[in-house]
């Protein structure tokens, strides 16, 4: 082995990681080494900004459960879960775009029925979302599922709380002619979690915490892309500086006021309500 000094350390380390069994893996490892090495060089990182950073990802590591999934949110606001997302899901400009997951989706939410009110009477203005699930040539999908989450009216999710019951997120099946309902209150925009390693970072920057006012869903049908997306409201405050980057102007949609009356699942409001129309457009998955 030559000399390890400043100017062959990074191909030597390269070569090691060069061995990983699987290809990917050394392909993966050995542009980490590089680009790591490189950005090293370029801020002459200092051996105590270094140590500076272990303590930062050792505090994330720290912080984070199975709710509370700080690494998610610390790739989110610097903008690396966006990337990912976009570059693997190039979908049709007709088919509705995917983006960022977050850190505060649940596997099991409850099944409710076309219409069924997921917001359980928590305090917030009554938001019927409803319109059809179909496919690009405009073939409604029945029996499609939709897992919807939203954060509560203090820009809280229900896994950040310590109740057991289902709060906010539930699961809906189109009906034969791809139509679904969700009965559920405005969402308002939040902050995200500033109490730990993430926040105290973005708080020593001008960085906006806050996103827009916004519902997720995730529909996974077989034969085409799963699709984790959310819906944003129109007008809505920090549309343009969304702290992780999710917002796509395909998916702001206009919350319509209406007086009481009819409502879109065929029942009748005695109070007023917000209705949000938007057709979810399924990719199909690509034939190899
Ligand atoms: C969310 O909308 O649930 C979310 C997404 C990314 C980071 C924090 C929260
Ligand atoms: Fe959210």
């Amino acid at each position: 082995m030559p000399p390890v000094t400043e100017d062959t350390i990074t191909e030597l380390a390269q070569q090691r990681w060069a061995t990983a069994h699987d290809p990917r893996l050394a392909e993966v490892m050995t542009s980490l080494v590089r680009h790591l090495h490189d950005f090293a060089r370029e801020v002459r990182l200092t051996e105590a900004e270094w140590a500076n950073a272990i303590r930062w990802l050792q505090a994330t590591g720290d912080i984070s459960d199975a709710k509370r999934e700080e690494f998610i949110l610390a790739s989110d606001v610097l903008g690396l879960s966006m990337l990912v997302v976009q570059m693997n899901h190039r979908f049709e400009a007709e088919a509705t775009p995917a983006t960022v997951l977050g850190p505060f989706h649940i596997d099991d939410s409850p099944h409710l029925g076309f219409g069924a009110d997921m917001s359980d009477g928590l305090p917030g203005e009554p938001l019927y979302v409803h319109g059809v699930v179909r496919d690009l040539d405009g073939k409604p999908i029945a029996g499609a599922v939709l897992d919807v989450w939203q954060a509560d009216g203090d820009g809280a999710y229900e896994s950040q709380l310590d109740v057991d019951e289902a709060r906010l997120r539930a699961k809906y099946t189109t009906a034969e002619d791809g139509s679904y309902c969700v009965r559920t209150i405005a969402p308002l925009g939040y902050a995200i979690p500033m109490d730990g390693p993430v926040g105290d970072l973005i708080g020593r920057t001008d960085i906006s915490y806050y996103r827009p006012a916004h519902v997720h869903f995730l529909i996974d049908v077989p034969g085409h892309e799963r699709l984790i997306t959310h819906l944003f409201q129109e007008g809505a405050e920090y549309l343009d500086t969304d702290v992780v980057f999710g917002v796509k102007s395909e998916l702001v949609v206009g919350f319509a006021a209406h007086e009481p009356g009819p409502t879109p699942d065929g029942g009748e409001s005695s109070t007023p309500f917000l209705t949000a129309r938007y057709d979810f457009v399924l990719q199909p998955v690509r034939e190899l």
